[in-house]
Order: C-alpha cells, then sequence, then structure tokens
C-alpha cells in the first residue's frame, strides 16, 4: 500500500487527462458534491480549495443517501465513488435524476459506470487497481476539473508544480511520518487544527481509523475553545490520549491558538507532536498533509502489525446498509 501512495505524484498529473473531457453548458445555481468515507472527502477538499480562490456559489457536500431537499434542475449533482458501488451515493445519484438535476459521475467502474451509459450521464474515469482513499488526488484533481468550467479554481501548471513538489519530498514525508507514527503509538489521536484546515483533519483521522485500526479523535480551532476545552477540566485517563498539531507555519494566528490548545493539554498530561504544512499554496500544503497522515497511518500499521489494505468492518456495515436501503 505504501508504494500506491508513493504514486500520488503521478495521479495529480493522470488526472489532468479528465480535465478535456469536461463539458459544461450550464451554469448551476449550486453545486451539490455527494460522496461517502475516502470519495466523501474529495468533496470537502475541492469545496476549502475552491472557496480558497474565491468560488463564489455555493457548495454542498452530501454524506447521506438523500439530497437536501432544495436540490432541483438548477443545480449541479456531482457523484464521486472510487468503487461506483457504494449504496448511498448511488441513492443521491438517482435522487438527482429524478429531480432532473444535471449530474456528473466520478468513478472508477461499478454500478454508476452502468447507470452513466444507461442514462447519458457524463462520466469521468479514474484509474482501476486502487483502493478509495489512495485515490485522493485523482478524485480531486478530476473533480476540480470540473468546477474549473463553472469558475477556474485551480490550472494545470499548479498541478505539475505540486506533483513535482511532492516527488521533491516523497522521502522526508516517509521519514516524518514514521516519527509521528511512533509516538502515535499505544495512543489514541486527538487531531487538533483551526478551520482552514478542517477536512484535512477529517482525511487524517479517516486514514488513522482506516489503516492503522484505531479510533481517534477531531478537534477544530476555534470552535474547540467553546466546548471541548472544558471537558479536559475532568481528564480521565489523560495518558491514553496523544495530541497531533496540524499547523500552517504561515498562519501565525492560528499557530498561537494551536501552541495554546497544546499548553492546555500538556497542563493536563497530554503530550503533543507537531504536523507542520508544506507547500507553497494551499493546494499543495493539503495534498502535503494528506501524503504525510497516509504514510503515518501506514507506519502505525506496521507497529500494530495489522494490514492497512483490508477494512471488514466496512464491507460489514456495507452489506447491512445495503439491506436496508434496498
Ligand atoms: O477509503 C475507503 O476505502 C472507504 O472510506 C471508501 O471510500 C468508502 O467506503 C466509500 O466507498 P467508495 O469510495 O468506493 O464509494
Amino acid at each position: 500500500m505504501r508504494e500506491l501512495y508513493r504514486g500520488w505524484p503521478d495521479q495529480l498529473i493522470k488526472a489532468l487527462e479528465n480535465w478535456n473531457k469536461v463539458e459544461l453548458d450550464v451554469d448551476p445555481r449550486t453545486i451539490v458534491i455527494c460522496g461517502m468515507g475516502g470519495s466523501g472527502i474529495v468533496g470537502d477538499y475541492a469545496r476549502a480549495i475552491a472557496y480558497s480562490k474565491g468560488f463564489d456559489k455555493p457548495i454542498i457536500v452530501v454524506k447521506d443517501y438523500t439530497l437536501p431537499s432544495f436540490v432541483n434542475e438548477n443545480d449541479l449533482v456531482i457523484v464521486i465513488s472510487y468503487s461506483g458501488s457504494t449504496i448511498e451515493t448511488i441513492k443521491c445519484f438517482e435522487e438527482a435524476i429524478k429531480r432532473k438535476c444535471r449530474t456528473y459521475i466520478i468513478a472508477s467502474n461499478g454500478i454508476l459506470e452502468e447507470r452513466a451509459s444507461e442514462t447519458s450521464t457524463p462520466f469521468l474515469k479514474v484509474s482501476k487497481g486502487l483502493v478509495p482513499r489512495v485515490a485522493l488526488p485523482e478524485m480531486l484533481v478530476t473533480l476540480i476539473g470540473i468546477l474549473n468550467k463553472v469558475k477556474e479554481i485551480m490550472s494545470k501548471d499548479e498541478a505539475f508544480k505540486c506533483s513535482v513538489f511532492i516527488k521533491e519530498n516523497m522521502k522526508a514525508i516517509e521519514n516524518r511520518a514514521k516519527y509521528i507514527a511512533e509516538q502515535l503509538y499505544a495512543k489514541i489521536p486527538i487531531i487538533l487544527t483551526y478551520e482552514k484546515y478542517a477536512p484535512l483533519a477529517w482525511r487524517i483521522k479517516n486514514e488513522l481509523n482506516e489503516n492503522a485500526k484505531i479510533p481517534s479523535k477531531v478537534e477544530i480551532l476555534p470552535e474547540w475553545g467553546h466546548h471541548d476545552i472544558v471537558g479536559w477540566e475532568n481528564p480521565i485517563s489523560p495518558g491514553i490520549w496523544h495530541g497531533l498539531l496540524v499547523k500552517d507555519p504561515e498562519d501565525i494566528n492560528t499557530s498561537k491558538l494551536i501552541d495554546f490548545a497544546n499548553y492546555l493539554l500538556s497542563e493536563k498530561g497530554v503530550r503533543s507532536t507537531s504536523m507542520e504544512l508544506r507547500g507553497d499554496n494551499f493546494f499543495e500544503k493539503i495534498i502535503y498533509g494528506s501524503l504525510l497522515a497516509g504514510f503515518t497511518s501506514i507506519s502505525l500499521a506496521d507497529l500494530y502489525g495489522v494490514d492497512p489494505l483490508v477494512t471488514q468492518s466496512i464491507a460489514k456495515y456495507k452489506g447491512v446498509i445495503k439491506s436496508i436501503l434496498s
């Protein structure tokens, strides 16, 4: 699986082939992006990137099996599922078709690929043979290609530049990941960051859950200072936790707030490790942070002696939700 993560620089470039296939002759009122798990987070990332570039339309991310009530033929609904067979995402697609929305599908395969040809829905294919969570760069850049048709948020040059940046830093990222994994071993991580990087914090949690098979907790500043902070007045087993501080060193105020959270946790006996984000822009920083998280979760899986690839519990859950919804 480590090798698949090493393929990220190539994924960033490969996805650009999909940009040439995107056609959009409407100006949607709202963009609705539906997906679950490793595919769902792609919507969160795309929304954060779009707004960092001044995108001027609402983007709604749906991680559910039903669309918000207001969605209608004025909206663009993009469904993303790496496997193409996730029931919640298929349900959203069916609903979008019923409501006559403009639709797009991103998948590698599966039922959604079949539904695309049956319903003449534009289909953007991503490479087969990956794992959903590892296919993040290819799905994300493909999705950005659709958003670019509404308003340009990223150029091909930026994707190329990010690919080179990641390639050049691969070894350093893997080494740092190994160090972070050693700090997190036998602990429950508390992933702490600022609102701007909330999607990355959730992604880190998902990677630790799925690859290392451990639970973890996400706390986002400034909201953290309005509730979770009080929970530490009566800490239960502080030694079990380990803070993972996701910081953008260029963002001074944010770093100060995270330092305060760290100070408070350390007073309660909770040690922390920093995950500093590198890169020239927001896109590079979240790709860098996501790759660091990916390798950290793989190194942690090695320490625990578990297979990062297999997600038995998700398969079990998918069986249950399928029987409930069908
Ligand atoms: O990363 C994973 O394997 C999961 O979180 C999946 O992404 C999730 O179960 C949804 O599946 P898919 O991405 O195929 O729609």
